[in-house]
């Protein structure tokens, strides 16, 4: 059955359809005012009111020019003519209006203008840039928030591979291509990301590191791209921005991209290919500028084998690939790097340190550094923690990295017999004391086990200038 609208009972006869069209003229959010053929004012709407404040009554029924000296609409009646945009200002009403004739069988009958208040358009432009200004404040907080400290000037090393490493990351800087880097755990891998973010354009936004093997898997998604307002329950009110959005102009630092969950890892390669990313429950994408830096200590490629790494993803990330060197490969830049790292702790309200004892420098050498250079750093911090002269010394190092004796032998620690056998003779009194205590009872017990008198140990610990404080574990890496 033929529902009959009350549209449709209006419509069909003129008069209804007369009261139709008024009725829409009188509900629009534009002026409108109507004259006929003679210039008379015909209709003016309540919005024609408000935006001219020119009253029903003091109009109609008259010459529109007669009341309006200044009109034009009666010249588009005269040429046909339609005229847009014509500004105008009232009082302290402004206001923008079109003109067009009213043709009906081929023949003017009228004209039409139809005003839009500029009182609206000025509070909507003022209130846009008050809202643009705002956003660019949050831009500079999440600036400061996210913002790389590293340059190229902060990574050390002489070493033939890392300085092919750091050749290659200067050209990848200039370049805005998607950067894998790959190494074990403490290699500098996010050295490398912000010095290759500092030196490029993108300096001045921000660095956003992201590990996505510390955010549980069912998180990252809507850390990563953000959710919108009511997607899930206890969804924010708003919604939530996501890293990406956040790193908007800058960078975002994947660490970890191997634990980068497989549906996610879909996700990621939609943004790289087509710069856009979609909110969790949102029904659109929106642009995105963000440059791609990622990094894993795992083997990609294996991962990609087991099918644990999409395959698609992989090519994509692996267009310019840095893979650094772990510390033992390096061993030549550890005496650099030790000293930087002495240097750089300076400041920070210790006493100056200015020193390391060849023993204790052979020994760093000697040791593998599976933690590589922050372990290294723990290391440094811990005996500049420990030592109380000028020189860090054999006994200053944390027991951690004693346990290799290849030290003594090593060709790098030739130095005369005594101080050799005075190092050795530290080192074995250190870790005993260590062992079994400094109090009387750990002395003797000491002793005993050093197989010395009481006395001699005594001797010992003041001729070789062995501190009672001694530390006793290592630090973690
Ligand atoms: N070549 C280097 N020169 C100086 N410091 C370095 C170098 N490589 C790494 N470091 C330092 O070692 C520590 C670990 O580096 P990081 O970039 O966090 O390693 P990764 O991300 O590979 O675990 C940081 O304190 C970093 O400043
Ligand atoms: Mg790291």
């Amino acid at each position: 059955m033929k529902v009959v609208s009350r549209f449709d009972k209006l419509v069909k006869d003129a008069d209804g359809q007369a009261q139709w069209l008024f009725a829409i003229l009188q509900s629009v959010h534009d002026g409108v005012l109507v004259i006929d053929d003679c210039e008379v004012v015909r209709l003016v709407n309540p919005e024609y009111t408000r935006i001219t404040g020119v009253k029903e009554n003091e109009i109609i029924g008259k010459r529109l020019r007669d009341v309006r000296p200044n009109a034009l609409l009666p010249e588009t009646l005269k040429d046909g003519k339609v005229r847009t945009g014509v500004y105008r200002k009232e009082g302290s009403n402004e206001y923008v209006v079109d003109m067009a004739p009213i043709v009906v069988h081929g023949q003017v009958i009228g004209a039409v203008s139809v005003c839009k208040g500029l009182t609206e358009v000025h509070k909507l432009t003022q209130e846009l840039k008050r809202n643009k200004e705002r956003l660019n404040e949050l831009k500079r907080t999440v600036y400061s928030i996210y913002r790389a400290t590293y340059t190229f000037a902060h990574i050390i090393g002489h070493n033939d591979k890392i300085k092919e490493m750091i050749r290659i990351a200067k050209r990848a800087a200039e370049s805005d291509l998607p950067v894998l880097i790959m190494g074990e755990s403490g290699t500098g891998k996010e050295l490398f990301a912000q010095a290759i973010h500092q030196e490029g354009p993108r300096a001045e936004h921000p660095f956003v590191p992201v590990n996505c093997a510390a955010i549980p898997a069912a998180l990252l998604e809507s850390e990563l791209f953000g959710y919108v307002e009511g997607s899930f329950t206890h969804a924010k009110k708003g919604g939530k921005i996501g890293l990406f959005e956040l790193a908007d102009g800058g960078t975002i630092f994947l660490d970890e991209i191997g634990d980068l969950p497989y549906d996610l890892q879909a996700k990621l390669l939609r943004v790289l290919q087509e710069k856009t990313i979609r909110k969790v429950g949102d029904t659109h994408e929106r642009r995105i500028d963000v440059r791609i830096i990622a990094a894993t200590n795992k083997d990609l490629r294996q991962l990609v084998a087991k099918q644990y790494f999409r395959e698609d993803l992989f090519y994509r990330l692996h267009v310019i690939t840095l893979h650094l060197p772990p510390l033992r490969e390096r061993k030549e830049d550890i005496p650099l790097l030790a000293h930087s790292i002495i240097q750089a702790s300076g400041g920070g309200g210790q006493r100056p340190v200015c020193s390391i004892s060849q023993a204790a420098m052979a020994l760093l050498q000697s040791y593998d550094w599976p933690g590589n250079i922050r372990e290294l750093k723990n290391v440094i911090d811990y005996a500049i923690c420990m030592t109380d002269g000028m020189e860090i010394d054999l006994h200053h190092l944390p027991p951690s990295i004693m346990k290799d004796p290849e030290v003594f032998r090593s060709s790098t620690s030739i130095q005369p017999l005594r101080k050799m056998l005075e190092e050795t003779e530290k080192r074995l009194i250190v870790e005993a004391l260590r062992q079994f205590g400094t109090d009387v009872q750990g002395k003797k017990q000491a002793a005993k086990e050093l197989g010395v008198s009481l006395a001699t140990l005594y001797n010992k610990l003041k001729k070789l200038g062995i501190s009672e404080d001694l530390p006793s574990s290592a630090p973690n890496g």
